[in-house]
């Protein structure tokens, strides 16, 4: 069955810095959204890509993209074997998800998302995550052991003033999770409709589902980029491939 990869782009990226939506910020010259979407297209598996755009973005998404597809160019617009198509998003990730889900057409039994924000991810980590969905895994996300002790806190009363720790999670069965995530269709539709919590995966969706979510090994190279001192790495990972 062919594979479609949903991309919320749709993002302000407030954490970056004021500016231009995060997704259109350059890497190496380049939008970090064209990277998402050949990072996709680099899989033989993904023959569509979903780009959910910002909402007021649509028109200034589809002629970037226009910009650096391939000349001459397939039905598709130039991407290789890989159709893009362009939709507006919504005022949350997960309302950007949705919106992608629903131009979703038929056929399509294998659906990964995929953060615009994560424009380095190696292909290997595309095509394990599809592997693992093809053997029968209803979700599947790229997954890496953390550097840091994770602790829970109290929220302060006060911003900014010390939080009271309440727990510390044993550090060797936390795992850091990536995108893309790859996802049986009707199961992650079913999430979509099913569970309304602010929630900050697809993943999570379906683990309240009851529904059991594996994890393959994930790449340092899939980080996502949210504040600048991502870019600067990001700009080093990049310059490192050109070599
Ligand atoms: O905010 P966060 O870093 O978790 O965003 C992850 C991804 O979700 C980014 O690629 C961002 O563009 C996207 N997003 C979206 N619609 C929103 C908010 C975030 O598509 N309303």
């Amino acid at each position: 069955s062919p594979v479609a990869a949903v991309i919320p782009a749709a993002g302000r990226g407030v954490r970056l810095g004021p500016g231009i939506p995060k997704a259109l910020r350059t890497l190496g010259g380049t939008p970090m959204l064209v990277h998402a979407v050949r990072a996709m297209a680099a899989s033989r598996a993904v023959s569509l890509v979903i780009v959910v755009a910002p909402p007021d973005g649509t028109a200034e998404v589809k002629s970037i993209l226009d910009a650096h597809a391939l000349p001459g160019g397939s039905p598709g617009g130039g991407w290789g074997r890989t159709d893009v198509l362009v939709v507006p998003g919504g005022e949350t990730r997960q309302e950007s998800v949705r919106l992608g889900l629903d131009a979703l057409p038929p056929g399509y039994e294998i659906v990964l998302v995929h953060d615009a924000a994560r424009p380095l991810v190696p292909v290997d980590i595309v095509d394990a995550v599809v592997e693992a969905v093809r053997d029968g895994a209803a979700a599947v996300v790229p997954a890496l052991p953390l550097a840091d002790t994770v602790k829970q806190v109290e929220p302060a009363p006060v911003a900014g003033r010390p939080e009271p720790v309440v727990a510390t999670p044993d550090r060797s069965r936390l795992r850091a999770v990536q995108t893309p995530q790859g996802f049986d269709r009707a199961t992650l539709i079913r999430a979509h409709e099913t569970i309304t919590d602010d929630v900050t995966d697809d993943a999570s969706m379906v683990e309240r589902l009851g529904e059991r979510v594996v994890t393959v090994p994930g790449h340092e190279e899939a980080f996502k980029v949210t504040r600048p001192l991502d870019l600067i790495l990001a700009e080093a990972v990049l310059a490192r491939r050109r070599l």
